[in-house]
């Protein structure tokens, strides 16, 4: 496997697979990965001829008062997870490589989805994560990229900021990756304690009971979130963000649940903000 610091490897490696005739895949990712990973990586390893994994903490994504300086980091072990998943390349900038002096461009949605769910309190996030998605997209040039459906938002998002700036590129989600009590594989999960740790099964528990109220006939959106809330509040250690039900392709509110409709909720864990997802079926 390969590890580029600079734009400039990263496309004279890429260019050399294309001239092959090689489809290539991209997974973006901010490091300190988990199975959740893994998985892209395998999916992009399976259906391209190369993969390309970017392992860059974005600052632009993290508003002042998050957790940028304290992000969990560890990029051997990194390297060596997408080694055993079949990355090809790393692509592993300074922040300096991706934002030099004088950068002054950013991508942003220019409708309300980005403004829902986690874009009421981190209300710069998705213009953060649009920016650095569009130069990956730009620097890899990927037939393919891959991306987890636990971030269902930001998915969501960046289909519709390929669609709209024509971009050539398929997005891909991933399932989620469940711990066994449920909780989403997230690299924010090495914050919590063990007390903690147990306290946040509540999430997927909350998930679902909304899902089992729909499937046995409730499709009152505000009546189960209400019930997925109150099952939440029973854990001490938990915090509600939001709890919602939404249209699972523009992240609107929905009235009425669905086999188009998401459940998503963030919850704070102690001082640990988690999110986690289900689609109705
Ligand atoms: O999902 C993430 O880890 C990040 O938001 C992404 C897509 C790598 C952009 O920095």
């Amino acid at each position: 496997m390969i590890i580029a610091e600079t734009i400039n490897e990263v496309r004279k490696y890429v260019k050399e697979q294309k001239m092959m005739g090689h489809t290539v895949g991209l997974c973006p990712t901010m490091g300190y990965l988990h199975a959740g990973h893994a998985s892209l990586v395998r999916e992009s390893a399976k259906r391209c001829d190369y993969t390309v994994a970017s392992v860059f903490l974005n600052p632009t994504q993290f508003a002042q008062n998050e957790d940028l300086a304290g992000y969990p980091r560890d990029f051997e072990r990194d390297c060596r997870i997408l080694e055993e998943n079949g990355c090809d390349l790393v692509f592993h900038p300074s922040v300096e490589e991706m934002y030099p002096e004088g950068f002054a461009t950013y991508v942003e949605i220019q409708s309300e989805m980005p403004r829902q769910l986690c874009g009421k309190t981190r209300p710069t996030h998705f213009r953060g994560v649009c920016t650095v998605v569009n130069k990956l997209f730009n620097i890899v040039t990927p037939d393919m990229a891959f991306f987890g459906e636990k971030d269902a938002q930001q998915l969501a998002i960046v289909k519709q900021m390929a669609r709209d700036l024509s971009m050539d590129v398929e997005v891909i989600g991933c399932p989620i990756v469940r711990e066994e009590d449920g909780l989403a594989m997230s690299s924010r999960n090495t914050y919590l304690n063990p007390e903690e740790r147990k306290a946040s099964g509540i999430l997927s528990d909350a998930l679902e009971l909304g899902k089992k109220l729909y499937n046995d006939g409730n499709d009152d959106a505000e009546a189960v979130t209400k019930a997925m809330s109150e099952l939440i509040e029973q854990e001490p250690l938990a915090r509600i963000d939001y709890v919602s039900a939404v249209n699972a392709f523009t992240m609107m509110p929905v009235e009425k649940l669905s086999s188009d409709a998401l459940f998503a909720l963030a919850v704070y864990i102690g001082k640990t903000r988690l999110i986690d997802n289900l689609r109705l079926s």
